[in-house]
């Protein structure tokens, strides 16, 4: 699972962070950012109709690397993986939420905010870890100071990135990939501007690492 998920960030700079409630929508978003060079893709479950856009996106959308973000209960473990998603994105991580994601069949990505979580996560097996939420947690600073005394760990911060600070965040020796949804704005996904979400997936797409 460590190889798999690593493999996966590996992928592209940046996975976008989808919350969308309409299955056709979220099939025709998500083949922008496939197109665009963006082929890893976070549905979070914030919305009723979360797990019929991945099960929606999964079938229409193969090429997708489709994750299932905001997984906070254990049974979504489940109703993620029959949905057809293919890793596991956690915004925090209980100690119990910590241990049904060690022990669940998918990959995950779960997420810290201090270093006491991300030692405990590391001790549970996982390597790669979300940062969240980035810009309110310390940010760039916080990954650089963290990474002499947390050398096995790498993360992928998340919450509140754009195009601006992405590119500090990927200097990092410790970020694998960052995550948001600055490529997505709520009125370009509103009115169905693929046109324009798919020019910012492109620049998201270029970011160096
Ligand atoms: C997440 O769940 O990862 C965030 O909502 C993404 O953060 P952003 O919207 O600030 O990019």
């Amino acid at each position: 699972k460590r190889e798999t998920i690593a493999g996966y960030a590996a992928l592209a700079p940046v996975i976008p962070v989808v919350t969308v409630d309409d299955p056709d929508r979220a099939v025709a978003l998500a083949r922008t950012l496939v197109e665009a060079g963006l082929p890893v893709v976070e549905i979070t479950l914030r919305t009723s109709s979360a797990l019929r856009c991945i099960e929606a996106v999964a079938r229409e959308v193969p090429e997708a690397v489709l994750a299932a973000g905001t997984v906070i209960r254990p049974k979504q473990i489940e109703e993620a993986a029959d949905a057809g998603a293919r890793f596991l994105v956690s915004p925090g991580t209980s100690p119990r939420m910590a241990e049904a994601l060690a022990e669940a069949a998918l990959p995950a990505m779960p997420a810290c905010a201090t270093v006491s979580e991300a030692l405990h996560l590391f001790e549970l097996g996982f390597d790669l870890l979300k940062f969240f939420p980035a810009g309110s947690s310390g940010g760039a600073a916080w990954l650089r100071a963290v990474a002499a005394p947390v050398p096995e760990v790498r993360f992928c911060p998340t919450g509140g990135l754009d195009g601006t600070s992405a590119p500090d965040y990927l200097a990092c020796p410790n970020v694998a990939c960052v995550g948001g949804s600055w490529m997505i704005p709520k009125d370009a996904l509103a009115s169905g501007d693929w046109a324009r979400i798919g020019t910012l997936a492109r620049e998201a797409a270029a970011l160096r690492r």
